[in-house]
Order: C-alpha cells, then structure tokens, then sequence
C-alpha cells in the first residue's frame, strides 16, 4: 500500500502577528514545520506534498535541501481546498495522510495507527476527547456510536457543541475516494470555506464506515495559533526531552531547567545543573558534569570532563577529563586533547592544545597549536591577527609561557622553552631556554614623591 503525505501550510497565521509565516516560527530551535516533515519521513512514504501560500517562497525555500513536492495554494479557500490541491501530485499512492505544518508534535507511532485503522477502511480520523472542546470540530456519532460528520464550531448548533470529541485534522483516506469527496464538497457554511471535514459525511453517504484513532498524549494534536502556544508547545517538548534524558540514567538537577534544541548523545551518569542549553548535535561521553548556565554546541565532549558554570562552548572537540570554566568560552575550532584545565575568562578559538596543558586565567588563545603539558599564564595573549591577516602561534611540549606575555604571531615557542612574564615575543624562542623581553627594572636613589603645592 503506497503512502501519501500532504501537510497543509499554506495558513497566515494571522495571531502569531508576525511576517515569518507561521510554520517557520521554531520550536526547539528548527522550524515547526522541519518536526512535522521529520515525522513524515519517519512513516516512509512514497511521496511527501506541501501546500504553502502565506509568505510566498519562503517556505520552500527553506526546506530546498529536503526531498519535498511543493504546491502552491495562492489564496487560503480552505483545508479542503488545500487538500485538493495537493492530489494531482500524488495520482500514483494508494493512501492520503494529512499533516498540519502548525501542529508539531504529533508522533509517527500515532500516525501508524491511523495508517492502520485505514487498512481496513477508507477512511480513518484521529480524534480526542477535551474537557473545553471550544474552537474545534465535533465529531457527530450516530445511535450506533458509528462517526456521522463532522461539524465546525462555528456551524454548530447546541446540542453538537456539548460534544466533547474533536476533530484533530489528521486522517488517513483512500486516495481515489478522497478525490471524488473533495470535488463534491462546497463551501455553503458559516465561513465560507471549502472543508476537509465535509468529507466525513460524503463518505458515509457511500457506506464507509469510519474508523477513528486517539493520540496517546493530546498534546501530540496541538497546534500552533499564537505565540503563547508556541511557549507552551516548547515547554511541553523541553519536559519530553528531559524525561527521557532522566530514564537513559541523566540527573538533571531541575528538568524545568533543561533545554535541547538539537540531538544530544550520552554516557552513563551524565549531570546536569539547572539553565543548561544544549544545542545542534551534542556528545557528551560518560561521567560529564556540566555546572549551571551553561551553553554547548555542537560540540563532543569527553568522558568526565568537568564544566563548571557558565561556560560557552560551541564547535569544539573536549577530549577526556578535562576541566573547564567557570567564565570559559571554547569557541569554533578548539580541540583539547584532554587533561586540560580551562580557567575563567580563558578564550580559545581554532587551536590544538595538547594533553595536560593549562590555561587557567585571562587569556587568549587564537590560531595556535600547543604540545602536552604546557603551562600559560595568566593575562597571556596570542596575537593572531595583524588588521589584514591571521597567523598562526606555534608552543612545543613542556613550555612555560609566564603571566601577561603577548605571543606575537606567526611565532614559535620551543620545547620546553620558558618565556619571562611581561614578555612581548615577536620572534622565536628556542627551546629549553629562558627567553623574555622586557625593560630590566631599576630603582631611583633619592627620588620624592611630589607634594601638594599649599595655596598662598
Ligand atoms: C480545522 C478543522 C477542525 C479541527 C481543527 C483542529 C476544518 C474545516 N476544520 O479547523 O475540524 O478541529 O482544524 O485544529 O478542516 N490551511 C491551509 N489552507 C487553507 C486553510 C487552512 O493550508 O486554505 C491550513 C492552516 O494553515 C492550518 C490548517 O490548515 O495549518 C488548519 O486550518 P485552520 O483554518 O486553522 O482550521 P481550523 O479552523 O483550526
Ligand atoms: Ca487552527
């Protein structure tokens, strides 16, 4: 049975009060529509269809990389106008799944069920009960308890609007079927519209029996209208993740504390203290520990490596035991080989630093490769950059770089070379050697401090 997805997006959104069309607005960092088409993909089908049309190209745009078929819905007739305009490109499926770009975490296990349901009928709905079923479609059942329609809140009389079972939107139908539906559904309602749910109806009026569905959490259903939803779908999603974190053996020291936007992999005993954000693909190995306020990204992190509190860490390799923070920020390109200390206001950018070696305040260190068991001092400056180009600062093993020296590059320290504090390097020094430049101190017999001249 061949599968096809629409995933409707072409609404304005108009209570997001915003230019971005809606489905780009993000949830955990990627656009809401990226979780809905990650989830189809899930399901394997044969074809994935978006109807966009708010924002204009935008929308598929974005998504240019992503095996996708766009279709246009210039002006928003309704959901089954939307959908309507999406079947021409999927004349070759069997079965017409429909997804909303503004509802993003629905779970393909659910979708599998509604998949399912449809096996044996052509044409299944995904429904849940509400406790305030305000706003949505009802489901109209018959005395059998067999689905007759479904009617809008805003077409609803009394009695339907007691109704407490909605229409979620997502349903699963027989592709032909569906065609034929949807050519008969007209727009005679309160709004105007051309409505995916008249084909409810239609169907029964053929003899279709209508399955239907419940998502295990009704959260999965939710959609994004406003900015306030989009917080709470956000939250929602961030307590997920947490959770499952806390089961594979993660102490989060507060899970409302916890935020992922991205793919996180971990070892055994991972913990973690409270405003931590993790971000893009993360590694953190066994026994890290990460302090609070902290920020990672894409970024891998070695086995019992220690980041105290906030530290900013983005596209760097952090090999084993190292130690860094608190106040450190590894920016893109740093590679610590492990064993290392990193102490505050310590930045390192594009730079091996070889096993065990130190740097432990105040410094930069940019462009540089450094060996094992190097020590820096604090204040110590590499100075990569000339106003036009970047050069590179080259320490061997062993070396001894003292307290506030400025390493003018490109440079080379030797092996273990010790460079005097205060010292401003601007050419090699060998190694084994003491090397420093700077004025020899003097003191000056007799000298007085001037006095204040008292006023006449
Ligand atoms: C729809 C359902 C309702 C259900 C509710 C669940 C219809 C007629 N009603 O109502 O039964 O309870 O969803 O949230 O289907 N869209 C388009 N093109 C259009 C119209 C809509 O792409 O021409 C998209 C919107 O961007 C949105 C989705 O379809 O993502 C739903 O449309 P919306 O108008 O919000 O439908 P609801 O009134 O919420
Ligand atoms: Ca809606």
């Amino acid at each position: 049975m061949k599968l096809g997805v629409v995933i409707l997006a072409a609404g304005q959104g108009t209570r997001m009060r915003s230019s971005l069309p809606k489905v780009l607005h993000k949830l955990a960092g990627r656009p809401l529509l990226g979780h809905v088409v990650d989830t189809a993909h899930k399901l394997g089908p044969e074809r994935i269809v978006v109807v966009y049309g708010h924002g204009g190209k935008q929308v598929p745009d974005l998504f240019a990389a992503q095996d996708l078929d766009w279709v246009e819905q210039a002006e928003q007739l309704g959901t089954g106008h939307a959908v309507d305009h999406a079947l021409p490109l999927l004349a070759d499926v069997d079965r017409v799944l429909v997804l909303y770009g503004d509802v993003p975490l629905i779970r393909a296990q659910t979708l599998t069920s509604l998949i399912q349901a449809a096996a044996e009928t052509d044409l299944a709905l995904l429904t849940v009960d509400l406790d305030d079923p305000t706003g949505y479609g009802r489901i109209v059942r018959d005395a059998r308890g067999k689905v007759a329609r479904i009617v809008e809140q805003k077409d609803a009389g009394p009695q339907e609007l007691a109704i407490r079972e909605i229409n979620t939107g997502f349903l699963v139908a027989d592709r032909r079927r569906l065609e034929g539906w949807l050519a008969r559904v007209g727009n005679d309602n309160a709004q105007g519209e051309y409505y995916l749910t008249d084909v409810t109806a239609l169907a029964v009026a053929d003899g279709v029996e209508v399955h239907t569905v419940h998502p295990a959490d009704a959260m999965e259903v939710m959609g994004v209208n406003d900015r306030a939803q989009l917080a709470g779908l956000e939250r929602h999603f961030q307590r997920s993740q947490a959770e499952a974190l806390m089961r594979r053996g993660a102490t989060l020291l507060d899970p409302a504390r916890f935020d992922l936007r991205g793919t996180l992999e971990t070892g055994r005993d991972l913990e973690i203290d409270i405003n931590v954000l993790l971000e893009g693909e993360v590694v953190l190995g066994d026994g890290v520990r990460i302090g609070a306020n902290s920020v990672i990204r894409n970024s891998r992190i070695g086995d019992g490596v220690r980041i105290l509190e906030n530290c900013v860490i983005e596209d760097a390799l952090i090999g084993p035991g190292c130690r860094i923070g608190p106040f450190s920020r590894v920016r893109p390109g740093a590679e610590l080989a492990g064993g290392n200390h990193i102490g505050n206001f310590v930045e390192i950018k594009k730079s091996e630093i070889g096993e065990g070696s130190k740097i432990n305040h105040l410094s930069y260190i940019g462009d540089s490769s450094i060996g094992r068991g190097v020590n820096i001092g604090a204040g110590t400056i590499t100075c990569n950059y000339d106003g036009a180009n970047k050069h590179r600062t080259v320490i061997g093993d062993g070396a001894f770089i003292g307290s506030d020296s400025q390493l003018i590059a490109p440079v080379v320290i030797g092996a273990g070379a010790t460079i005097g504090a205060g010292s401003t390097i601007t050419a090699d020094a060998p190694p084994d050697t003491l090397t420093l430049s700077r004025a020899r101190q003097f003191s000056v017999k007799g000298w007085r401090r001037p006095v204040k001249k008292t006023e006449t």
